[in-house]
């Protein structure tokens, strides 16, 4: 079950279905924002197999981590804690130091996430792998408050969805345990094979109401407290939130469930040369937009006083993606101001446009091939 609704301590596990998407890189920068803005963060390297983060702030991977932790009895989490170069920031490694730690039981996943829980701080940020098993999906339900990062690729957004579905089964899955009728209804959904043949959350609930009502109602409520968040990364313009959205209604609509967006991040090159130079992009580019968006959503975790709840105003926008959608715009003309005022600007220039033109085309021939898959793959 979802362990850390509601409580002070917040763990914020870090997912998103696909590899590369950009889940260490803003793993890494929020967490390092979080704690410059004086919380007390841990970053954890929970990619088991893939861990990689300590290379994105330069520490050496001499440390034990998770992989020594679930390999022997001899650690504690809190002996992993490593400090790091910056105040109030710190990490805990993954598996480098340990050959294929093998197979994560029942058990030893469980020992990881009670060891998370025994963590004394502020916030407690977990990168995760790719991909969308359960192994990861148990790790992302170890609190209600995860982050779903994908960028506005085809590919990109439909592993994002995957992964959610498995995340709201997964969810039904361990809530109805100890109820006889509904496993067995949840396993016989699991099974389904054919094209075509699998449900959608929302059928599910329809089925559980007319197998139990009150179990029926139980659902519903369970699944409002899945309150996952997505970071739209490595963006080019306003038009790729609009694919996000497409993934909001496709959420609302099957899983029944309410994505909420955090925040976009653009694509710069500099967060490139930053993983080359082994250092957070948000400490030597401070005045860049991507640092300025990784700020504005640590800030938006920290001002909720009970996240994953997001004050929103929505007497000023519909929801929290046309508010993305605004700071996107405020961002873009921020920019085009700093560009206008650069003495080698050239002003009005017809094939710059004509060039925009057809890139906003393409763009939305994406979002529309996009679109159908979504609806073909529901
Ligand atoms: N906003 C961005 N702009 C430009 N490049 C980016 C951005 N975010 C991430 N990248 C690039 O994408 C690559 C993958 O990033 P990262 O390692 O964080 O992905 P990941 O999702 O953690 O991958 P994996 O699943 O392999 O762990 C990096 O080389 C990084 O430079
Ligand atoms: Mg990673």
């Amino acid at each position: 079950m979802i362990l850390n609704e509601n409580v002070d301590r917040k763990i914020i596990p870090v997912a998103g279905g696909k590899g590369g998407v950009g889940k260490s890189v803003i793993a890494a920068n929020l967490a390092l924002s979080m704690s410059m803005f004086g919380k007390k963060t841990i970053l954890v390297d929970l990619d088991l197999g893939g861990s990689n983060l300590h290379t994105l702030l330069g520490i050496r991977n001499i440390n034990p981590g998770i992989g020594n932790y679930v390999s022997g009895r001899n650690y504690s989490v809190n002996e992993l804690i490593c400090p790091t170069d910056w105040e109030n920031l710190y990490f805990i490694p993954g598996d480098v130091l340990v050959y294929g730690i093998g197979e994560l039981t029942k058990s030893v996943k469980a020992r990881i996430v009670k060891g998370l829980l025994d963590i004394d701080a502020d916030y407690i940020i977990v990168d995760l792998g790719g991909g969308t098993n359960f192994t990861v999906v148990d790790f992302f339900l170890i609190s209600n408050s995860g982050l779903i990062v994908t960028t506005p690729q085809t590919t990109s957004i439909m592993n994002a969805y995957s992964f959610l579905k498995n995340y709201v089964f997964r969810f039904l899955q361990r809530a109805f345990a100890t109820d006889r009728e509904i496993t067995a209804y949840l396993k016989k959904v699991l099974k389904e094979r054919r094209p075509g043949g699998r449900k959608t959350v929302t059928d599910m609930i329809t089925d559980i109401i007319g197998i139990d009502p009150v179990a029926g109602e139980k659902a519903e409520a369970f699944l409002e407290v899945l309150q996952p968040k997505l970071i739209l990364n490595m963006i080019h313009g306003i038009e790729d939130v609009s694919l996000a959205e497409g993934l909001r209604d496709l959420c609302s609509q099957n899983l029944s469930i309410n994505l909420e967006c955090l925040g976009t991040v653009m694509n710069d090159e500099m967060v490139n040369r930053s993983i080359n130079s082994q250092r957070p992009f948000i400490l030597d580019n401070e005045d860049g937009i991507a640092t300025e968006e990784i700020h504005r959503i640590s800030q938006k975790i920290i001002q909720s006083s009970n996240f994953p709840e997001m004050p929103l105003e929505l007497d000023y926008y519909a929801d929290s993606f046309e508010l993305a959608q605004i700071e996107m715009e405020n961002d873009l003309a921020a920019l085009q101001g700093v560009e206008e005022e650069s003495p080698e600007s050239e002003g009005y220039d017809i094939d710059k446009l004509l060039e925009l033109i057809r890139i906003q085309q393409s763009k939305i021939q994406e979002l529309q091939s996009t679109l159908k898959m979504l609806s073909i793959n529901g």
